[in-house]
């Protein structure tokens, strides 16, 4: 029951009924005792702006943004973090006296789905794919400090990406299977391995022990990829935790807690995905 003092937020997509995050964010919601509420929101395109400064004029606190709109947010906002402005992408708006700050908390969340998996690998990282998530993904990982290369089936995309991250490194698409013993870390950040598409192949017999796996795929949990590792004992980080992860720092903006990601989280957003 939410009340008229409720505090809101909400998740700005087209389309967005896909989206999970209101089913997430009303859990920890009612797990707090939060009078709040966070809503989907269907914005088509020629109305992204107005309905955004429109929400902030409602009282929103803040919205996430998913597909399409990430740059365009980035755009309109009156401040970007660091991870936003190295994006050129955000995915969470907070509304503020001062105007709209703009955050990309993508590559927070794979780090922090990393670190609740084992410890953050220190050695050299290899990243397959170079959208809009690997972008956010290869700038955090650069900034733990580790070596990064890229490998993506359209080398120019791959360029394009290595040329905005400075450090960046790039490897031939065809090499990605041969160079994989100097390796530590390994993400699949295409689309690769998602239900209706397929799989990423991707022959792990040179993988040097103790290698970390990790897909950003979600649906299925456990991606043809990650079945693939832990059948070798490698460690498997499926990508569902990141998307978790990466809706936490929105909800202590908008909501003033921080909440948990665990077991009870994990059961409730994994309801209905197929398991593999
Ligand atoms: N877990 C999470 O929280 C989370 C967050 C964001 C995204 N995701 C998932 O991550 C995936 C990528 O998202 P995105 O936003 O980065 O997408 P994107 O910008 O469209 O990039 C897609 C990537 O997949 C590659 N790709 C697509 N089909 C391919 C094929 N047949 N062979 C080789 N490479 C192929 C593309 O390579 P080219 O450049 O050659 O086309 C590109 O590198 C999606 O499945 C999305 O659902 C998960």
């Amino acid at each position: 029951m939410i009340t008229g003092d409720a505090v809101l937020a909400g998740v700005v997509g087209w389309p967005v009924a896909h989206s999970r995050s209101p089913r997430l964010h009303n859990h920890w919601l009612a797990k707090a005792g939060i009078d709040g509420a966070f809503v989907p929101l269907a914005v088509a395109p020629a109305s992204f702006e107005v309905a955004i400064r429109g929400l902030a004029a409602c009282g929103f606190r803040g919205v996430n943004v998913t597909i399409p709109y990430k740059e365009a947010a980035a755009a309109l906002c009156d401040t970007l973090d660091e991870a936003a402005r190295r994006a050129g992408a955000a995915n969470m708006l907070v509304f503020g006296p001062d105007g709209i700050a703009g955050s990309n908390t993508d590559g927070i969340g794979f780090l922090a789905n990393l670190a609740a998996h084992g410890p953050i690998p220190t050695g050299p990282a290899l990243l397959l794919g170079a959208g809009g998530a690997a972008r956010a993904i290869a700038s955090a990982l650069l900034g733990t400090g580790v070596r990064v290369r890229v490998a993506n089936r359209s080398p120019a995309r791959a360029a394009a990406l290595a040329a905005a991250l400075p450090g960046l490194e790039i490897l031939d698409w065809a090499q990605r299977e041969e160079a994989l013993a100097d390796y530590a870390l390994l993400v699949n950040t295409t689309s690769l391995g998602m239900q209706h598409q397929p799989p990423l192949e991707m022959d792990l017999s040179r993988a040097a022990p103790g290698l970390v796996v990790a897909d950003i795929v979600y649906v299925p949990l456990e991606t043809p990829l990650l079945h693939h590792a832990r059948a070798r004992g490698l460690v498997a980080v499926p990508g569902l935790g990141m998307l978790l992860h990466q809706a936490v720092p929105g909800f202590q903006a908008w909501f003033g807690v921080r909440p948990e990601v665990d077991a009870q989280t994990w059961a409730l957003m994994s309801a209905g995905i197929p398991a593999q």
